[in-house]
């Protein structure tokens, strides 16, 4: 365990005998900058993912806006993205000169975007869908390449939270024109600071590698090992490179990623079994057999007018660290101004509610038992229920998403 003042931290890595002897042989090389290590993780990474180009860069950030900016995004341009999602997603858009166009969710069942709403905002302006698979969750890429492809949209996936998920058996961050991972510590597969950028379209990876590395044509490894003498500039491009030391430690964590996966979903399993539907708790992303999530996310969604804050002190009293992923973007002061800004009910109805629970493959049971008893406690509804979880769960559920006349608070089903 990392050190921590937490009892139950949010996320966690292990620290152990094979990462430091990794780190240790790599920077005893001496060579410590883009080269060897970066080039075997790309192939790993690659495969892994059943892509034709994988590229490291220096962060899932720098890998939304090389992706955008390989896809030709810029001035004039729109870009619809969720805006139940981290701020990365839209300060890459704003930093290419496009516009971002946020959507809705689907709902609490279902935090990815809702395609209905996707459609709604498409203009003439439109050139991506920049999609999001919420908490390692595959959205509905049916939809959504449906739309892109009668519109003649790209799609970009951020697929930060999605490592090892699969839609219909293929990767998510394969299913568009260009993936984006994250490698952030707290990530499914840390490595401090680090992402990458997987395509199959060939000129994309093309415009991809430029774009990285200054536009420059060569590289200085390739100039170490005598495969190039000078370069030329050919696009204004950035830095944006991977260390060894990061491709180093992303092998070893690619290959214990399947393994950490699961473990994930196992912990999830057991919050679901704890907290879905009790005390109108839910917990979403049930019954999708058909696809695999990476389960990055651990989140449950408080029943209305619960005091959230109240809920996550005293989660904190106990030791428990908690989060709210996400704070919706369309709400923060500089994108609430911009000309495109409109309401999104569902997004500000579960963003209000939801509270990010720890989850890291090596917790415990133990450790997931007491989160769950610390929300359980900390709910004002707690000790009503007396049905079994998962039968309130459906009960939970479809009162949820009844039409307005049925429930109390109508958020979820307001007319977009
Ligand atoms: C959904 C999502 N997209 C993008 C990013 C940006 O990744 P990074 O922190 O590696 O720049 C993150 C990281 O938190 C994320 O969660």
């Amino acid at each position: 365990m990392a050190e921590t003042r937490w009892s139950v931290p949010l996320s966690d890595v292990l620290v152990d005998d094979e990462l430091l002897e990794t780190a240790r042989r790599t920077l005893q090389s001496g060579w410590w900058s883009m080269g060897p290590r970066v080039e075997e993780f790309e192939r790993a990474f690659s495969e892994f993912c059943g892509v034709r180009h994988a590229l490291a860069v220096s962060n899932g950030t720098a890998a939304l806006h090389l992706a955008l900016l390989a896809c030709g995004c810029g001035p004039g341009d729109e870009v619809v993205l969720p805006s139940l999602n981290f701020v990365a997603a839209a300060n890459s858009i704003a930093n290419t000169g496009a516009q971002p166009v946020f959507c809705d969710i689907r709902g609490s069942h279902d935090l990815n975007l809702d395609p209905d709403d996707v459609e709604s905002v498409i203009t003439p302006r439109t050139k991506a869908l920049l999609v999001l698979h919420y908490g390692g969750h595959p959205c509905d890429m049916e939809r959504i390449l449906q739309i892109a492809a009668d519109r003649g949209l790209l799609v970009i996936e951020d697929a930060a939270h999605a490592p090892g998920a699969t839609w219909r058996g293929r990767a998510c961050g394969t299913l568009g024109s260009v993936g984006c991972f994250s490698f952030f510590s707290n990530k499914n597969l840390p490595i401090g600071e680090g992402g990458a950028v997987v395509t199959n379209d060939d000129e994309i990876a093309d415009r991809l590698r430029l774009l990285r590395s200054h536009g420059m044509t060569t590289l200085t490894w390739d100039r170490h090992r005598g495969h190039a003498h000078t370069y030329d500039v050919v696009a204004q491009g950035l830095n944006y490179r991977m260390d060894e030391l990061r491709a180093a430690l992303g092998l070893v964590q690619l290959g214990r990623l399947p393994a950490a996966n699961l473990q994930r979903a196992r912990h999830v399993a057991r919050y679901r079994s704890l907290l879905d539907g009790q005390a109108g708790a839910l917990v979403p992303f049930d019954g999708d057999s058909e696809n695999s999530s990476a389960h990055h996310l651990a989140v449950v969604i408080l029943p209305r007018a619960t005091p959230r804050d109240a809920v996550r002190e005293a989660l904190r009293e106990k030791g428990i660290q908690t989060s709210v992923h996400y704070p919706p973007i369309h709400r923060f002061s500089l994108y609430a101004r911009a000309a495109t800004s409109r309401p999104l009910p569902r997004t500000q109805d579960i963003a209000e509610r939801l509270v990010t629970l720890p989850l890291f493959p090596h917790m415990t049971d133990d450790q997931v038992d007491r989160v769950a008893a610390g929300i359980l406690d900390a709910l004002p509804a707690r000790g009503r229920s007396r049905t079994p979880a998962k039968t309130m769960r459906v009960a939970a559920h479809s009162l949820e998403e009844s039409p307005p006349d049925l429930v109390a608070s109508p958020a979820e089903n307001l007319p977009k």
